[in-house]
């Protein structure tokens, strides 16, 4: 009996101890009722986004990151406040792509454009979806995305905390768990570095000084400064690519080749690279965990009537 009534207070202590579990209120039939054509009108808009530019996709997904991992999910990374105090004009922001937010307000006026879902579907969950939709449009996995997010109010300069390419594996796990992702959810996740393509600043300091880069690679690379650089040899497809080209030393970031690099995660990059099924669930299920960190509800969250602007 004594020891029911210590585990039974040990569970509630852990329960008021753990944060709310967000993640239960979210589903993919959200808008079921709501909104029903939801996800065809995104996919469609998103469609015609990426065919006006190569960018779309890459830009889109990146955004989506960015978003997630700082103040969770709520779409305030869109913000645009007057005063110029906002996410997007931290340092580490000001290289998002426009594409990526055009993107995401361009699938908004489409979702408007019916009066059925005409602001009834948060920038938080457009953002979310149109980020699926640019992995899958370029050869990725179709997954499922949990929806019923509700958009912040609050984007500030100082609140911007991300991960830079010169991480290692242990500052890399370190920022990832501090979202409550695995260290195989962050090797998946880096695997959105199969699309698109960085500036020469992110990498022109390993070109002939890092032993992990492929001489050849590094040759290569010194034609593209000042510009920029593709993150894998295939930087339109969603494939596994990115990780093939980790093993023969080709990573563009520090932080890239550093999951090879390091014994303890190389056994992932090795099974992505083998197998691109793999290395699609994974990711999937990653960006399915990365969907769920901070997110809002009624209570301290709004449906955004223009994704730049609180209401
Ligand atoms: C693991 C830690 C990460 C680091 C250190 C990192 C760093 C970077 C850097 C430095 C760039 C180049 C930016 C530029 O030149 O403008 C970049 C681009 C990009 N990142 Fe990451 N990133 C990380 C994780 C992620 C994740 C989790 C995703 C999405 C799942 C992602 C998606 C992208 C995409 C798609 C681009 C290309 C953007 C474009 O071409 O517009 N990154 N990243």
């Amino acid at each position: 009996m004594r020891r029911l009534q210590f585990l039974a207070a040990f569970l509630l202590a852990l329960g008021a101890l753990s944060p709310p579990m967000v993640a239960a209120q979210l589903r993919p039939d959200y808008y079921k009722n709501i909104c029903p054509n939801l996800e065809s009108v995104v996919r469609g808009s998103v469609r015609r986004s990426m065919a006006q530019s190569p960018a779309a996709a890459p830009a889109t997904l990146r955004l989506f990151f960015h978003d997630c991992a700082v103040k969770g999910c709520d779409a305030s990374i869109m913000i645009m406040n007057p005063n110029g105090d906002d996410e997007w004009r931290n340092p580490d922001d000001q290289t998002l792509k426009p594409e990526g937010f055009y993107t995401v307000i361009s699938a908004k006026a489409a979702v408007d454009s019916d009066p059925q879902c005409r602001n009834k579907v948060s920038c938080a969950d457009i953002l979310a979806l149109a980020a699926r939709d640019s992995v899958f449009l370029s050869g990725g996995p179709d997954y499922q995305v949990e929806l019923g997010r509700y958009d912040g109010r609050v984007s500030t300069r100082a609140s911007v905390v991300l991960p830079h390419g010169t991480f290692n594996l242990d500052q890399l796990n370190g920022f990832f768990s501090s979202l409550g992702l695995s260290q195989t959810d962050m090797i998946a996740l880096s695997g959105g570095h199969t699309l698109g393509a960085a500036s020469c600043g992110f990498f022109q300091y390993r070109v002939g000084t890092d032993p992990a880069m492929d001489p050849a690679f590094a040759a290569q690379l010194r034609g593209s400064c000042p510009g920029f650089a593709f993150l894998d040899s295939t930087p339109l497809r969603f494939d596994n690519v990115y990780y093939r080209d980790l093993r023969g030393g080709k990573g563009l970031l520090g932080s890239d080749q550093a999951l090879y690099t390091d014994a303890r995660s190389r056994g992932t990059v090795e099974r992505y690279a083998a197998d691109q099924g793999a290395f699609f669930r994974d990711f999937a299920a990653a960006m399915t965990r990365l969907g769920r960190v901070g997110v809002r509800t009624a209570a301290d969250g709004e449906i955004r009537r223009d994704c730049r602007f609180p209401n």
